[in-house]
């Protein structure tokens, strides 16, 4: 892996899981870390615990709960005032929920927080991260998104709401992001790829997972991956020089895989953008 002393990188999702083990891998290379979370007790602690286990000063904090547009546009303002580049942005937070929610803006959880985070933090800092070139954007996904499609006149999910379902296309909406941005950065020397961090032990599948719990916990204890190896393609993608000219790719343990055939729909993933710039009022 390549050193990443000078680089400044933005992990969403932090403070616990697939994050927190990212952000702590970022910092044992040497980068500049900013942790984005959403309690400030918990992303305080966090924060603090990597600084002392990597011995890594330059990790900070910054808190945004990413369901909301408001906050995803005060997260990209407050970085900008405090940080002059940004070489790699993970795009990690995400969340399952079991029953239908809304969040501030009325929009349905999982596609609010899942995927309209991720498109706005990237879409709102992407001249700085080009000024920053090379790049580099990491985009966590998951298999998930296999066997499902995206309906884009129901993206609140008000049809026949299954948690299943809104997480599987959620996940589907981060690889067509994903490979629309890779298609609109041709030419640039920022690179932007997807991955997804196998079947993990983390509290994605605790804190909303209702009766899932008994059936989720047993299997976790015998199958899943611990978040450090959750996080290994994401560091991966993020340090290796390797991967330095890749992009518009889907990874699964450090190796480029084809994703499902709906993900690779431009007309879908323009439309997406649209609506997506619309939904996250970006100009
Ligand atoms: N675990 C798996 O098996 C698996 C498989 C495939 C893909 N993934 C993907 O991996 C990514 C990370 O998930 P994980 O498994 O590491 O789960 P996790 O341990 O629950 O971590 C999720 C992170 O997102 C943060 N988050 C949740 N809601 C938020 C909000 N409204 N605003 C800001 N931050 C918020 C959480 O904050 P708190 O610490 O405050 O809860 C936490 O830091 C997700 O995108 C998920 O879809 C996971």
């Amino acid at each position: 892996m390549q050193n990443l002393t000078d680089k400044i990188c933005l992990v969403t999702g932090a403070t616990s899981g697939i994050g927190l083990a990212t952000a702590k891998g970022l910092a044992e290379l040497g980068a500049s870390v900013v942790l984005v979370g959403r309690n400030g007790a918990k992303l305080e602690s966090v924060t603090s615990q990597i600084i002392q286990e990597t011995g890594n000063q330059h990790t900070s904090g910054m808190l945004a709960d990413l369901s909301s547009v408001d906050q995803m546009h005060e997260l990209a303002h407050q970085f900008r005032q405090e940080h002059d580049r940004l070489d790699i942005l993970v795009n990690n937070a995400g969340a399952f929920f079991l029953r239908r929610q809304l969040s501030a803006d009325g929009y349905e959880m999982t596609f609010a927080l899942n995927h309209l985070s991720y498109f706005a933090i990237t879409v709102l800092l992407l001249d700085l991260i080009l000024d920053s070139a090379p790049a580099r954007i990491i985009n966590v996904a998951s298999d998930s998104h296999r066997s499902q499609s995206l309906n884009l006149s129901d993206l609140h999910n008000k049809q026949r709401y299954t948690g299943f379902k809104a997480y599987g296309q959620s996940k589907l909406a981060n690889l067509l992001f994903t490979y629309e941005l890779a298609r609109r950065l041709e030419g640039t020397q920022v690179t932007v790829n997807a991955m997804h961090p196998g079947f993990t032990s983390t509290g994605i599948w605790h804190q909303p997972a209702g009766w899932l719990e008994p059936l989720i916990s047993p299997l976790m204890r015998l199958i899943a991956r611990s978040p450090e190896d959750g996080a290994d393609t994401v560091i991966y993608l993020a340090a290796s020089p390797e991967v330095s000219a890749v992009s518009g790719k889907y990874f699964f343990n450090r190796k480029a895989v084809p994703s499902d055939l709906p993900s690779y729909d431009e007309s879908t993933a323009r439309k997406l953008w649209e609506r997506s710039l619309q939904l996250a009022r970006i100009e």
